[in-house]
């Protein structure tokens, strides 16, 4: 059975959690070494042609997840058209991911692209909060939480940052708990601590 509580899935093969992909993979550990090869891939493209005139919105954000798996999935840089809900979470529903994203990235290009928060602890705050609400947006059928950590890694590069290092939080319960908490409480306390912990100059 599919960890992922979508009827009838347009996404995945017969009930795995193997996405249908352009190259017939059924096996699940050889998606996510290609899966993974892909992610390294874009975060050499996409943190080389960084420049201070990169726009940190949402066309940019969708285009993150369109060509890093594009090669790999026909949903890539897609939205979803259907709720998604992981655990007792549910996910912005998806006739409001539209306005929901629309209003993050026009709070997020309020905010200079995080630019104005100019201490470590200011920024971190901050990032947690637009990271909790794309946690809870959740626009992709998946690789949401890859991308959107791309993308937060990217807000952290461009204000002088390193890469965000999640290694104590990712392979563990702590980020699903932190995300549990931003989904279902609007509390992102759990995960701005992640995020400080993680972050260095
Ligand atoms: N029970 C839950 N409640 C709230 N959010 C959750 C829950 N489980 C997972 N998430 C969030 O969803 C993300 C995973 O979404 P998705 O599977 O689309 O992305 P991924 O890139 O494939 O996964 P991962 O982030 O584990 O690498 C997690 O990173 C986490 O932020
Ligand atoms: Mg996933």
């Amino acid at each position: 059975m599919s960890k992922y509580q979508l009827d009838d899935s347009p996404i995945y093969l017969n009930g795995s959690d193997v996405p249908k992909n352009k190259l017939d993979i059924s096996d699940a550990e050889v998606i996510h070494e290609i899966e993974n090869d892909l992610l390294i891939e874009a975060y050499e493209k996409f943190l080389s042609e960084l420049n201070d005139d990169t726009k940190f919105d949402e066309e940019y954000f969708i285009n993150l997840h369109k060509k890093t798996f594009e090669s790999l999935y026909d949903f890539a840089g897609k939205y979803r058209n259907e709720n998604m809900s992981k655990g007792d979470s549910q996910f912005c529903l998806a006739e409001y991911l539209d306005s929901e994203s629309k209003r993050i990235f026009s709070e997020l290009q309020q905010d200079k692209y995080l630019t104005i928060f100019d201490n470590k602890e200011d920024f971190a705050k901050r990032l947690a909060y637009y990271q909790g609400e794309l946690i809870a947006l959740h626009p992709f059928y998946e690789l949401n939480g890859r991308v959107l950590r791309l993308f937060c890694d990217l807000l952290a590069v461009f204000n002088g940052y390193k890469p965000i290092d999640y290694t104590a939080s990712i392979d563990n319960e702590k980020y699903i708990e932190a995300s549990i908490e931003c989904v279902q409480f609007a509390d992102t306390t759990k995960l701005e601590e992640i995020i400080l912990s993680g972050l260095s100059s």
